[in-house]
């Protein structure tokens, strides 16, 4: 109820034009092992980080608004997911940028409905019932848009699916 409370507030926020998102270099690789381990202690399933060898990305972004990003996106994989499947955070650079992807072996998203999943209230028509009030992915494209970033995301009905936030340097 709080965290449906806060994304109310937010999307408010953000209609009236008050929502703030700070644009700051953040390293994510250390970023994204805090946020490994704040999911690690919270999720019951194998939780696999991949970070680029040698090598630490850095991003525009807002430390806690990137934060509840990759939580949400998390929390989708989880509960989107049979139990003792894995859920792989991969951290790359493109061309373009630095790239995360959030992947898991879950229930997929039927093709037709991909693109609605990222508007307000819309759930995908194979999520069970009472999981969720499809509020998460529009906070998550609104909060990566005004990073500077987008999303993405491929899926496949009953295999899986894979979140990718694309963000500047
Ligand atoms: N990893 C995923 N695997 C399968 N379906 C997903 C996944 N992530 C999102 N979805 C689908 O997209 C819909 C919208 O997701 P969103 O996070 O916005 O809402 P929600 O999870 O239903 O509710 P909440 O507001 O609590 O996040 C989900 O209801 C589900 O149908
Ligand atoms: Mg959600």
């Amino acid at each position: 109820m709080r965290g449906l409370l806060d994304d109310l507030l937010e999307l408010s926020r953000s209609d009236s034009g008050i929502l703030s998102i700070s644009n700051e270099p953040i390293s994510l690789n250390e970023k994204l092992v805090q946020i490994s381990t704040l999911a690690r202690n919270t999720i019951p399933r194998d939780f696999h980080l991949v970070l680029p060898k040698d090598k630490c990305l850095t991003a525009q972004a807002d430390p806690a608004k990137f934060q509840q990003v990759l939580l949400d996106l998390i929390e989708n994989a989880n509960k989107y997911s049979p139990e003792g499947t894995p859920i792989n955070i991969v951290l790359r650079e493109e061309a373009e940028g630095p790239a995360i992807d959030v992947i898991d072996q879950g229930i997929g998203i039927p093709p037709e409905e991909l693109d609605l999943v990222f508007e307000r209230f819309q759930r995908a028509s194979n999520a069970p019932h009472k999981t969720g009030s499809g509020l998460g992915l529009s906070l998550v494209k609104l909060f990566v848009e005004g990073m500077g970033g987008r999303i993405e995301v491929a899926s496949r009905l009953g295999q899986g699916s894979q979140f990718t936030v694309h963000l500047r340097t």
